[in-house]
């Protein structure tokens, strides 16, 4: 492999991992993903812009047999993706010293193992000559972990920033495009980006005073058009969830299932965007995305036992962990003689500052008097969503 020449010495070193079909033990990963590092050659230094998951580390080396000095290894987050093959790129430049916060030389210390004298750190703001290059540290903590770093490149208006604007995609296009980078973008956003939604705009504002030609995240591809980028995650971060409802569902005999397609009929007949996901067998990242946009969830969930089916438990408590925007929320389904699934549910999602609207609990099949239940929550979150831009 060749580094991919950016511009004029910068580089890329992507690493594709097509055949990835899990993140994090946790996150599907429909088109695979990519770890990218960089080179940025000055004229007296060259730095290495974090490196890859170890499992590619023989890919790494492929692009750097040519290299024969690397001066500084800059490491924006100490996750093992990027973070990784450290130890061996140090072990094959035993002259490179790895440059990053204080925070993130803790972690690597702490999860690599690396040596405390193999580091230079650095302060926010501060800056580093490569000789006609300059790097310029921007300590952006929380996104996603709290030492996580962008550098800017002064001279090239180049931002390396790691996770941020990454997208799990991997492909052999250097360049992002709108139509296909979207949707790898949301995913990532979703299971990674939107719990630390405040930090985000923070930096997002900060960065507006930066003049940025080229954004180049450590996933998927690299984005010339960094307006679009940002615009996207603003939009993401800052704006009104929109004209939409996930209705997240499970059944096990069919009652929960006739109120979900209820609901769902009467939501779309007034004009509700829907998403509805059968909790069955489902995919952690479409319900991620779903959530990004949803101004109301509802889970649908049978009683199993004296509580809620397990897999809508699964559902309640990843939506709580992910922290959306929803405004509004409820639970239907159905029980047999009893049981506390709605307070079970209700118990799992504390972290979502959303109005209850009054749930549909249903003993054995729905009756046309409990179908009238749903038609009028449909009716409320119609109301509910009354100004909200379109789903
Ligand atoms: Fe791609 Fe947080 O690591």
């Amino acid at each position: 492999m060749k580094p991919v020449k950016i511009t004029e010495g910068v580089y890329s070193l992507r690493v594709n991992h097509f055949n990835r079909h899990l993140f994090d033990s946790l996150i599907p990963l429909p088109e695979g993903t990519s770890y990218n590092a960089y080179l940025v050659k000055g004229s007296q230094k060259t730095a290495l812009m974090d490196s890859v998951d170890p499992e590619k580390a023989e890919v790494l080396f492929d692009y750097l047999r040519g290299e024969e000095k690397i001066d500084y290894i800059v490491s924006h987050h100490a996750e093992q993706d990027h973070s990784g093959s450290i130890p061996l790129v140090l072990a094959r430049y035993p002259g490179a010293k790895v440059v990053t916060n204080p925070k993130c030389k803790d972690f690597l210390i702490s999860h690599l193992r690396i040596p405390a004298d193999k580091f230079i750190e650095v302060k926010d703001g501060e800056t580093l000559p490569l000789g006609g290059k300059t790097l310029e540290f921007l300590c952006m903590p929380w996104v996603h972990w709290p030492e996580t770093m962008s550098t800017y490149l002064r001279e090239d208006k180049f931002l390396f920033t790691c996770d941020f604007f990454g997208s799990h995609l991997a492909t052999g296009e250097l360049f992002s495009e709108e139509r296909t980078v979207y949707e790898p973008m949301k995913r990532y956003y979703a299971e990674i980006m939107m719990p630390f939604r405040s930090s985000i705009k923070t930096h997002l504002e900060r960065l507006a005073g930066y003049d940025i030609s080229f954004i180049a995240p450590s996933h998927g591809p690299v984005h010339k058009d960094p307006k679009f980028v940002m615009d996207i995650y603003r939009d993401w971060v800052e704006g009104e969830p929109r004209n939409k409802a996930l209705v997240a569902y499970i059944s096990m005999h069919g009652s929960t299932y006739l109120l979900v397609n209820r609901l769902v009929s009467r939501l779309e007949e007034a004009g509700v965007c829907v998403e509805k996901l059968n909790l069955d067998h489902f995919d952690e990242g479409r319900v991620a995305m779903a959530l990004v946009d949803a101004a109301t969830v509802v889970i649908g969930t049978p009683t199993v036992l004296t509580g809620p089916h397990p897999k809508a438990v699964y559902a309640a408590y990843l939506a709580n962990l992910l922290r959306p925007r929803t405004k509004f929320v409820s639970v239907i389904g159905s029980f047999g003689w009893g049981g506390r699934a709605v307070e079970t549910i209700a118990g799992l999602i504390p972290n979502l500052k959303a109005e209850v609207l009054k749930p549909v609990m249903v003993k054995g099949q729905p009756t046309e008097a409990d179908l009238k239940e749903i038609d009028a929550l449909a009716e409320l979150i119609a109301e509910k969503h009354s100004g909200l831009r379109p789903g």
